[in-house]
């Protein structure tokens, strides 16, 4: 329930994309957002009324000539007590309207006359790629933007014309996530934050390896979280099958080895560093390179292991770590005495903060407990689903970067 208490005013307009706006209107409403839909009338010739009502559960407006506002005045009362007034889609000629300041219909009314300190505008263009890239799309952006709109990108790949290039709408769940992300105070901007996460893999031969059962949810979280917040955000993630957070540079890896190189070649720009990864302690010290078989007589292969490099203790020993511009934060699944171990944890690896959680109650499940860890005693936070203890843990780390 990302967007709990949020109303908002999702407005239409002509585009096949008003299909994808019937699923973004029930996302919004699984988020616990109200919707009050307004249409121009170009968008009643793509999806009907009755469709968005269904899915909003209140009458829509289309007409600044509707009755039903008791004072005549839809486009005053419908936006004052709006959170945001989301236009998805956002045609061209809609663009061109609102750069203009022209008001002919009643969401054209509603964007000119909302109060703009208060309700911010979201627009989501939704176009053919001739028309996007078109001088006068391209000045008509720029214009909203100065005007202190916010454009949400536009996707890439085929278009309903059948042509291939950008400018078609946001899928509904990319939407659904950048409006979630607009909301969250932006505490972590002109931060680079570097996340590990997942388990890695060691291979024992080409079809065999040791892994463990991190499931990657909690440092996907973090790193949404960091972005959401305003950073620009690393994800160097082992083998797991989970969707990029938006805006998230992501870097796949398997071994700990690579996953150590990956993270130490992003050291230099990084300023906070997240080591939620579950990284194996050894490695099969050669892996095969063919299938190693049974040979039938009972006795099992022997197996050398060397140690993996240590990612988080080698970045917190980085002098950029030591002089203080790179806030190394340490994890610590444990199944038991979690307190004593994660402090000794703390000091082995010389990190300022470690969040300790409890292995087995956490891997694979959406929800977990927190217990934080510093120089000065701990902070529980209590059990919560992942996303809200990510967006908590990274402002409980703005405050000590806002400090420092
Ligand atoms: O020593 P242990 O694996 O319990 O430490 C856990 C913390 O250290 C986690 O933050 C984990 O991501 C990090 N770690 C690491 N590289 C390793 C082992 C652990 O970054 N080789």
């Amino acid at each position: 329930m990302d967007l709990k208490g949020k109303h908002i005013v999702l407005g239409l307009t002509g585009g096949i994309a008003c299909y994808k706006s019937a699923e973004f209107c029930r996302g919004l409403i699984k988020e616990g957002a109200t919707v009050q839909v307004v249409m121009t009338q170009a968008a009643g010739e793509f999806i009907t009324p009755v469709t968005m009502q269904a899915l909003s559960g209140r009458p829509v407006f289309d007409s600044q000539w509707d009755a039903r506002a008791p004072n005549n005045m839809a486009h005053i009362g419908l936006s004052r007590d709006a959170d945001a007034i989301v236009v998805a889609p956002c045609s061209a000629d809609f663009m061109a309207k609102l750069a203009q300041g022209r008001a002919d219909d009643l969401l054209s009314l509603m964007c000119l006359a909302r109060p703009a300190a208060s309700v911010p505008l979201l627009l989501a263009p939704a176009m053919n790629r001739e028309m996007w890239i078109h001088p006068a799309t391209q000045r008509n952006l720029a214009l909203l933007k100065a005007d202190g709109a916010t454009l949400f990108d536009v996707g890439n790949g085929e278009q309903a014309c059948g042509e291939t290039g950008d400018g078609r709408m946001l899928e509904p769940q990319e939407l659904l996530q950048d409006l979630i992300a607009f909301f969250q105070p932006k505490r972590m901007a002109g931060h680079h934050v570097l996340v590990t996460a997942g388990p890695t893999f060691e291979a024992i031969d080409p079809v065999r390896g040791i892994t463990n059962r991190s499931s990657g949810k909690m440092g996907f979280a973090i790193a949404r979280a960091a972005r959401e917040a305003g950073a620009e955000v690393s994800l160097i993630a082992g083998p797991v099958g989970l969707p990029t957070p938006r805006g998230v540079t992501r870097i796949d890896v398997t071994s700990a080895q690579e996953m150590f190189d990956a993270t130490l070649a992003q050291a230099d720009q990084a300023s906070v560093f997240f080591a939620t990864a579950a990284v194996a302690d050894w490695r099969p010290a050669t892996a095969a390179d063919r299938k190693i078989k049974k040979d039938g007589s009972g006795d099992i292969a022997a197996m050398e292991f060397v140690e993996n490099p240590d990612i988080l203790a080698a970045m917190a020993q980085l002098p950029r770590a030591r002089s203080g511009h790179l806030f190394c934060v340490g994890f610590a699944a444990e199944s038991h005495d979690l307190l004593a171990h994660a402090s000794a944890k703390r000091l082995r690896k010389g990190v300022p903060v470690l969040v300790g959680n409890i292995g087995p109650a956490t891997f694979g499940q959406d929800d977990n407990a927190l217990l934080i860890i510093d120089a000065q005693g701990t902070q529980e936070m209590p059990r919560n689903n992942k996303m809200a203890l990510a967006r908590a843990l990274i402002e409980n780390i703005a405050m000590r970067l806002e400090k420092s």
